[in-house]
């Protein structure tokens, strides 16, 4: 077996809980959940989620920790080595491989778009500034500036490249450090500090928007269903949320699993996760609604909701400025947990397989993933309209941002889960399963009729109708 002598672990279970609820919560959570709920007509489609994250997510949540905790190395090598214990081909290991391209192509996005969480960040810590240089603390946010204005900031920073790729650069230098100082240094003393401030500002925000916002609107928007909203597309799409959300397929789950070292009960760990994660998503719907609302704006404005509708919404709110900043400390904190835990997939990989140093192999991934990212950065075609760069255009006109997010959420991550619930449901040694998750007969039972059965089915039909959208007619 590769790389398991010198292998760092979790020091507790509370810590590998606190990195794994770090993992799946991010921008997932609270940009991309709140726009589809908004979208796709709030109730049918949040409560079709929270079914998809119980019968589907949770079950493949397990059978990635699983994996990882089994196996004790990379995720290749976690899968080859459960594999081999379980007389099945060591080709699965490839399984881990595409989970690990898969993690690289996401990270590459993902930190182009918190670097725009950044900005957010510096342009209502100004405003707060300037607010508190007036002596007016708690005035609303972008004092003067009409919507327009206001909708206009998202414009000038996408027409601006170079301000773009020095906040990609922030933030892929900041998870590089952390991955870096390695899973106790680094991974696990990042979350025990950042997830505790999460918390702390999400429920904050949460209770801002409940005194000064409307809640009760945004409670019938949530949970009252329209079954009629409940499309092919919508259920494709809260199928596809699930799997990112819970950060599967990806094999993140895999390697975070595999620095579990002590008998933690996995059955229950991963239902506290799951939980934790849908829990934030909601929690963030209920933080971003009231305060939208209440301003009678639009819930289903779409990606923009959180980088234009909600900073103008903050523009009449009681000390908006504060809270648009900590709203987007918040989003990074968020961002920042989960980017570590993308690269550690390929990091892992790079020490357990290749024999390289932690160092060597974060650079080489982040430093990769970083010029990958600045191709979306650049293929981004929003930004053409807003401010044409001439021979540059040609990476626009790629729509290479869309085209990664899509090709990962909607082939790549669909793959990977398959195969995780194929191989964990039919090929899996049962003894090595039973003993390793601790779960009792009938838990097992209907875990494995779930991982068998549900999660191929219906991992494979977000797979078809992603690779032939016309299926949904
Ligand atoms: N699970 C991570 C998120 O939700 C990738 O952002």
């Amino acid at each position: 077996m590769h790389g398991i002598e010198k292998r760092e672990g979790w020091s507790s279970r509370s810590a590998f809980i606190l990195a794994a609820i770090g993992a799946a919560v991010g921008l997932g959570n609270i940009w991309r959940f709140p726009t589809l709920a908004g979208e796709s007509g709030g109730g049918a489609f949040v409560i079709f989620y929270i079914g998809c994250v119980f019968l589907l997510g949770l079950p493949l949540l397990l059978a990635e920790i699983f994996i990882g905790r089994a196996g004790q190395t990379d995720a290749v090598g976690s899968i080859r080595n459960v594999a081999a214990h379980s007389r099945a081909s060591s080709k699965w290991g490839w399984v881990g491989g595409l989970g690990a391209v898969a993690a690289f192509l996401v990270l590459s996005f993902y930190s182009v778009v918190a670097g725009w969480v950044l900005y957010y960040v510096g342009v209502f810590a100004g405003d707060f500034g300037s607010a508190l240089m007036a002596g007016e603390p708690f005035r609303g946010a972008l004092a003067g500036e009409n919507e327009a204005a206001i909708q206009q900031r998202l414009g000038d920073m996408f027409a601006n490249p170079g301000l773009m790729l020095g906040m990609h650069a922030v933030f892929m230098g900041l998870t590089l450090f952390i991955v870096g100082r390695g899973v106790h240094g680094g991974i696990e003393k990042a979350a025990t500090w950042l997830m505790p401030l999460f918390f702390v500002l999400l429920v904050g925000i949460v209770i801002y928007g409940a005194v000064v916002g409307d809640m009760t609107d945004t409670l019938a928007f949530l949970f009252t269903p329209d079954w009629s909203k409940l499309t092919p597309e919508v259920m494709n799409a809260a199928l596809g949320q699930a799997l990112f959300s819970l950060s599967l397929g990806i094999a993140g789950i895999i390697t975070y699993g595999s620095y579990i070292t002590e008998g933690t009960k996995l059955g229950s760990t991963a239902a506290l996760i799951a939980v934790a994660d849908t829990g934030v998503a909601l929690l963030a719907g209920l933080m971003i609604f009231p305060i939208v609302l209440s301003v009678g704006l639009d819930p289903a404005a779409g990606p923009t909701l959180v980088f234009q509708t909600l900073p103008f919404a903050f523009q009449s709110m009681p000390a908006g400025s504060l809270i648009g900043m900590l709203f987007f400390i918040l989003i990074f904190v968020a961002a920042i947990t989960s980017s570590i835990s993308i690269l550690e997939v390929p990091t892992a990989w790079g020490v357990g397989e290749r024999g390289w140093s932690r160092p060597k192999s974060t650079l080489i991934f982040g430093g990769a993933a970083f010029l990958v990212g600045i191709a979306c950065l650049l293929g981004y075609n929003v930004w053409k309209d807003v401010h044409p760069l001439g021979f540059w255009d040609i990476f626009a006109d790629l729509d290479i941002l869309d085209t990664v997010d899509g090709f990962t959420g909607k082939i790549m991550l669909p793959l990977g889960a398959f195969f995780v619930a194929v191989f964990v449901g039919w090929k899996a040694d049962r003894k090595m399963v039973a003993e390793t998750t601790g779960l009792s007969n009938g838990m097992l039972v209907l875990w494995r009729f779930l991982l068998a059965w549900l999660c191929p089915i219906a991992v494979a039909i977000i797979l078809l109708t992603g690779l032939f959208p016309a299926i949904l007619g």
